[in-house]
């Protein structure tokens, strides 16, 4: 409802909005409807934007950045900012919207609603990869995460799941805390440094409880993760940790996510590299592409220039890369921030961006996105 004529017009004010965007959901608050009410008289200007729900963690961020775009506004003396709350019909519209005129939740596991956005969407431009290996403790979440860290830096919009329901360490070592939005029914992921993380962590009542579940259940949950989960439109990469071992998670990936490709973790030790071909056969058979292989717990090196101690032995990631025909992305050596890193929140990508495993690791994202170029969304 637009006021008196004088002062700016309704459409100036929408188009002075239109680039803030609401910060859990990644949208303009214009196009997502948000703004509502609109009074202008003479070089007051008041609006009221609704929000998803009434205990949005962000509004304030909101109201500061709709004040901000307001007074630049020519003519403009005086703003006013009403935060409202969006009744659930609003909500339920703005879900649809958001899923592009999808369906209700697939919460029972059966095959996902077909969408024309988000991550089920066949046109969909967020490239998805896998991170598996055949047995726990070769540095899949490791990797995962400073994978993650390393894309952002790169100016990657990136997010993570982690499918590790029952052994989940990725909220740890992102250091990302916390229970993620729910409007409605859809979830509204954690954000880290800009990376949007996703972990069964964030839904139980702390880091000790443990997850009692059936196969069906794991894979109800992954599903939710995948589609109940706003991930964004402009996401572009999307990393998805999985368990140690191979079949069931990688069957519920490939049979949601047909286009998603997985990376190959593995240590240079030769029985290591045997269980990860058969994480990496087990791709095949899901028709999963396999991207390329990431040796991780390379060579040790005491001190800067002594010599390289290979802890874990040798080449593992060279036969694996060979026996697969794909590339070896990375050799990752052995080093304690990793873990030390991992322990307390901080990826050593970002502690330390330029030791010898950052710079191995922040070449494994280069080759992994020239591998799987996004199309450029402009910004
Ligand atoms: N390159 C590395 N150097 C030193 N420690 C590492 C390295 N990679 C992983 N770790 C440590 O090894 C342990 C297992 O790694 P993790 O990423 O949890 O493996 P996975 O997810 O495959 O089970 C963790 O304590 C982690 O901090
Ligand atoms: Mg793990």
């Amino acid at each position: 409802m637009t006021g008196r004529k004088s002062g700016p017009k309704r459409e100036q004010i929408l188009e002075a909005l239109r680039d803030v965007q609401d910060p859990e959901l990644h949208r303009s608050i214009v196009e997502l409807n948000m703004v509502r009410e609109i009074a202008v008289e003479d070089g007051r200007v008041a609006v009221e934007v609704l929000l998803t729900i009434s205990g949005c963690p962000l509004r304030e961020t909101i109201a500061q950045a709709v004040t901000e775009r307001l007074r630049a506004i020519p003519g403009v003396s005086e703003v006013d900012v009403r935060l409202g709350v969006m009744d659930q019909e609003q909500r339920q519209a703005l879900i649809r919207q958001l899923h592009g005129g999808g369906l209700p939740a697939a919460m029972d596991g059966a095959t996902p609603p077909s969408r024309t956005q988000g991550l089920l969407a066949v046109g969909s431009t967020t490239r998805v990869i896998a991170i598996a290996s055949g047995k726990g403790g070769v540095g899949k979440s490791t990797v995962t995460a400073n994978l993650a860290v390393a894309m952002a830096l790169e100016g990657r919009r990136v997010g993570v799941i982690d499918a590790d329901i029952y052994g989940f360490s990725i909220p740890r070592m992102l250091g990302v805390t916390g229970r993620p939005t729910a409007i409605d029914q859809m979830l509204i992921p954690l954000e880290s440094d800009g990376i949007r993380v996703m972990s069964i962590g964030f839904l139980l009542p702390d880091e000790s409880a443990a997850v009692v579940w059936r196969g069906p259940m794991l894979h109800r949950a992954l599903v939710t993760f995948i589609s109940e989960v706003h991930w964004g439109d402009d996401l572009e990469y999307l990393l998805i940790d999985l368990p140690p071992g191979t079949g069931d998670v990688s069957l519920t990936i490939a049979q949601t996510l047909p286009r998603a490709s997985m990376l190959t973790v593995t240590t240079p030790q030769p029985a290591a590299v045997s269980v990860a071909e058969r994480a990496a056969k087990m791709a095949e058979l899901v028709n999963m592409e396999v991207i390329g292989v990431v040796e991780n717990m390379s060579g040790f090196t005491p001190a800067p220039g002594a010599p390289t101690v290979d802890l874990f032995g040798r080449g593992g990631g060279a036969r694996l890369a060979e026996i697969l025909g794909v590339p070896l992305l990375g050799e990752i050596p052995f080093d304690v921030t990793l873990r030390e890193g991992g322990d307390i929140g901080l990826p050593t990508v970002k502690a330390y961006p330029d030791c010898p495993a950052s710079r191995a690791l922040r070449e494994v994202a280069r080759r992994v996105v020239a591998r799987l170029p996004v199309a450029i969304l402009g910004s």
